[in-house]
């Protein structure tokens, strides 16, 4: 699985999404180190706060098909080149990501930036906090 391939798996998400009201389709994609893909788009309803980001979906698929280890996540948006994650999903990413997982950002070709999960949640709710 090449990065492109990741790119066109939140490519071909993001053209399963259900974004009648903002027309603003997003995909994402989660890489695990074991070359599974997970993916997912958003998904509107008429009750706006009712709806959910691409990347909710993609997690929701990533732990109903087994989880692992994810090594890289690519977020991609018709109508806006670099589209980051809001600060919703950056914390459910943070739920079952590394801190050193990359999270790639695309315009409409590819991808063109990359950061870490840690750089885009540098101070997260932490996972471990309710174990102690
Ligand atoms: N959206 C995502 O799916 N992911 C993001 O990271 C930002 C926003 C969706 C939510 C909504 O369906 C549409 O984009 C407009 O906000």
């Amino acid at each position: 699985m090449t990065l492109d391939e990741l790119f066109s798996a939140a490519r071909e998400a993001m053209a399963k999404s259900h974004s009648p009201y903002s027309k603003f389709p997003v995909g994402a994609a989660i890489l695990t180190e074991d070359g599974q893909v997970f993916a997912g788009a958003n998904m509107e309803v008429v009750a706006f706060p009712e709806g959910w980001c691409a990347e909710t979906s993609a997690l929701a698929h990533y732990v109903m098909g087994g989880g692992g280890q994810i090594t890289d996540i690519c977020v991609t948006a018709e109508r806006l080149d670099e589209c980051t994650p809001c600060g919703g999903c950056r914390q459910r990413l943070a739920e079952f990501a590394p801190a050193d997982a990359r999270l790639h950002l695309t315009d409409q070709k590819g991808i063109t930036k990359t950061m870490t999960m840690a750089e885009i949640l540098p101070l997260g709710f932490k996972t471990e906090i309710l174990s102690k």
